[in-house]
């Protein structure tokens, strides 16, 4: 695999970074995960955005190099060849001489790019398959889940829970209501209206959430924010997960519990995933 680290694109194999940079001792770094299609990154405007927005709110100058960020993603992935990629960047706040919670004045960015394959979402070419299996459970992650931050044990610590039986998500509540998922943002339909959490909830704004938000506003399916019960999830007609590698996928069990309509010649959601055109 060929990666970019602090302005080279090289092999994977050759790429150091010190163990002493912060993304390794205090997880102090942010990321973002962009898909391509064809060499062309989907929604890349707003995943910049969001890089830049998570690094602001971490007080991690912008590096310059973020100006040159669409062109490192278009040689990446002629390099590494896939006819679709999942690009991931992290940028850390840098590395230091010595390990010290306080960084160093003069500290420079480490910036660090991989591009993988990227399956196409399965639900788009066979709708009829039987939906994600999901388990709900207390959010203890912090209070800022919306920055991107690399420091994901809160997200992915239950997942390698040994007394725990395997699923395809966690969906995340806290007094009662909805979050998101471990690794996506969570709608529903009830009452056959779209809902979806607020981002006053300090849930990570997913950009897959926003496009489809954006894309269904002044339609008859328009999408409302608002804070989602245990109780209006479990009575929900359907449940979709999304995020940029997801795209749009529909859940038919919470806690081996079916959800009522499943397979239904009616169901809202492949219609949603028809707005995703790249
Ligand atoms: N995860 N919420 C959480 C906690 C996430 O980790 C993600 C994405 C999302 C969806 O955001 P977006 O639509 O911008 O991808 C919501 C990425 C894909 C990951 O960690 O690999």
């Amino acid at each position: 695999m060929w990666v970019f680290l602090n302005g080279n694109i090289l092999r994977e194999e050759e790429a150091r970074i010190s163990p002493l940079d912060r993304g390794f001792t205090f997880g102090d770094g942010v990321y973002e995960v962009i898909p391509s299609y064809n060499n062309k990154p989907f929604l890349f405007d707003e995943h910049l955005e969001r890089l830049k927005d998570s690094l602001n709110k971490l007080f991690i100058p912008l590096p310059g190099v973020l100006d040159e960020l669409d062109t490192i993603l278009y040689e990446l992935h002629k390099k590494n060849k896939h006819k679709n990629q999942s690009f991931y960047i992290q940028i850390t706040r840098g590395t230091q001489d010595i390990r010290s919670h306080d960084a160093e004045k003069d500290i420079v960015p480490t910036i660090f790019i991989t591009s993988q394959s990227l399956q196409i979402n399965p639900y788009r070419n066979s709708p009829g398959r039987i939906g994600l299996r999901v388990r709900l459970e207390e959010d203890i992650r912090w209070a800022r889940c919306d920055i991107k931050t690399t420091g994901l044990t809160g997200n992915i610590l239950s997942a390698h829970d040994p007394s725990k039986k395997s699923c395809d998500e966690i969906i995340f509540y806290k007094d009662g209501i909805i979050n998101e998922g471990s690794k996506s943002n969570v709608f529903i339909l009830l009452d056959q209206k779209i809902l979806t959490p607020s981002l006053d909830q300090k849930i990570l704004p997913g950009v897959t959430r926003r496009f489809i938000i954006e894309s269904l506003r002044d339609t008859d399916l328009e999408v409302k924010e608002v804070p989602i019960s245990l109780d209006m999830f479990h009575r929900s007609e359907e449940i979709w997960l999304t995020s940029s590698t997801k795209e749009l996928q529909p859940v038919h069990f919470v806690d081996n519990i079916e959800l009522p309509k499943k397979r239904s010649q009616n169901y809202i959601w492949p219609k949603i995933l028809n707005y995703f055109d790249y």
